[in-house]
């Protein structure tokens, strides 16, 4: 396959309705959850990212059996449910998604079944053993090449239930804890040091497990599951991905004049993590037709133009954001004064290290950027710039992140520069049809080898 590069020019004001695809970790709970469940999910608004679809096809490869529905915006899973999974002939491809990965290595551990898991060249280099070690403290026997993909799970019979302490507030662990733990007689106890997204309690509750969970005086969150779960199919409505969202909502945000909508986008609280810090910056940011859909709160949501301002973030507030810090910095850049973020660790074992990753996009177009092991400070210079008559061209390495590509993408279309993405094929990952929905607002993006701008 050819990459063509894509170029990002300074754009006038953006304007418009748009609706985000659907959210990325439900869709994977959904696809995992009614693989497990005994009848026929229905799941409506399915993302359709590369990531999402590698889940799909290791739940077909797992026993389930999954239909597109006529009207392309459902898929209907027909789950194993007790009959059980069957044990996959190869192994299982997660390409670039460690929330696909880690939550299947959970999902096989209490299944009984064994099944080896691979993925791409990012998600090989990413730790595996915060899912591993705790699940061989529970007994069960894995087999990595220290700590790292390839993985090969033996799952035994039924896990006993027990309580686990995980070291960090991520859902992906959590999750995977959860999901091998559904046969498990007795309850089950997770201890995360702070809340991470809840989707997994509220899916499974919703699945017709008991899952019980509560902050705890000390900060702490404690999730109790009750087993076995015996799941039945439910249907599921995907809304819109707040993570996805801010990509147009910084770009709305930074260029002047500016007005868009986005409709139905989740408004999870362990999820609006940037939407509050974009606020406080001085985003005018509305939150409109607050309403209930699938067990979840979604809104419509307002953003135009502003003046914004530096802020500092406290590591409490990572886990509700903790994808959005490269989106983040690039609003910071158009702020006035310093943003310094904190407790940033996590982002240095993401999809790329997400801290170098966004210091060397920023300087590449002049912005003041410091860093440490877990912070990132960035020094806005409070204006937007204006296309420079021999603007040269600013590459911005990826490391194959999505979400650097988008972050790129959008610091593109208010800086002086434009701003080149070498492997925009990357953002297919989680919203495959980012440039489309960005030009349909009115951003200029290019792909360099047509040499006009759409
Ligand atoms: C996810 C959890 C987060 C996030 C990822 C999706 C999930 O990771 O970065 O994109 O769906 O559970 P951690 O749980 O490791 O923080």
């Amino acid at each position: 396959m050819s990459i063509i590069p894509a170029a990002a020019h300074p754009s006038f004001r953006l304007c418009g309705e748009l609706r985000v695809p659907g959210d990325k970790s439900i869709s994977h709970r959904a696809l995992i959850l009614g693989a497990m469940a005994e009848g026929r999910t229905e799941i409506t608004g399915l993302q359709d990212g590369e990531d999402v679809l590698n889940t799909l096809k290791a739940m077909r490869s797992l026993g389930a059996d999954i239909v597109r529905g006529a009207d392309d915006t459902t898929w209907c899973v027909s789950g194993f449910g007790a009959k059980g999974a069957t044990s996959p002939a190869a192994p299982l491809d997660f390409g670039n998604s460690g929330t696909g990965v880690r939550l299947v290595m959970g999902m096989v551990a209490g299944l009984g079944v064994e099944a080896s898991f691979i993925g791409d060249e990012s998600l090989s280099g990413r730790p595996m053993d915060r899912v591993l070690k705790p699940l061989s403290a529970l007994g069960v026997k894995v087999n990595s090449r220290d700590g790292c993909l390839p993985v090969t799970i033996y799952g035994g019979g039924p896990i006993p239930a027990q309580t686990t302490k995980t070291s960090i507030a991520s859902a992906q662990v959590k999750s995977a804890l959860l999901l091998a733990s559904l046969r498990s007689k007795g309850v089950t106890e997770i201890i995360e040091p702070a809340l991470s997204r809840d989707h997994s309690e509220r899916m499974l509750r919703a699945f017709g497990a008991e899952v019980h969970s509560e902050v705890l005086a000390d900060g702490r969150h404690r999730v109790r599951l009750s087993g076995p779960a015996h799941l039945k199919a439910t249907p599921v409505i995907v809304p819109a991905d707040p993570s996805s969202a801010a990509f147009p909502i910084a770009a709305a945000l930074c260029i002047p004049g500016s007005d868009i909508t986005l409709q139905g986008v989740l408004m999870n609280p362990t999820r609006t993590g940037f939407i509050d810090v974009a606020r406080r910056m001085g985003g005018q940011i509305d939150i409109s037709n607050i309403r209930a859909s699938g067990g979840e709160e979604i809104a419509d949501i307002r953003v135009r133009g502003s003046v914004l301002r530096g802020v500092e973030t406290t590591p409490d507030i990572v886990p509700s954001m903790v994808d959005e810090f490269p989106i983040l910095a690039v609003l910071a850049a158009f702020a006035s004064g310093t943003t310094m973020m904190r407790g940033l660790a996590e982002l240095r074992v993401k999809e790329s290290d997400r801290i170098a990753r966004t210091e060397e996009m920023l300087q590449g177009v002049g912005v003041e950027v410091k860093s440490g092991e877990d912070w990132l400070c960035v020094e806005g210079t409070g204006a937007v710039w204006g296309e420079s008559a021999n603007a040269v061209p600013v590459p911005v390495r990826t490391d194959g992140d999505h979400r650097i590509a988008m972050a790129a993408m959008v610091l593109g279309l208010a800086s002086f520069r434009r701003v080149q993405v070498a492997d925009p094929g990357c953002i297919a990952t989680s919203y495959p049809g980012f440039c489309d929905d960005m030009r349909a607002l009115g951003a200029r993006f290019q792909e360099e080898a047509e040499g006009a701008l759409c």
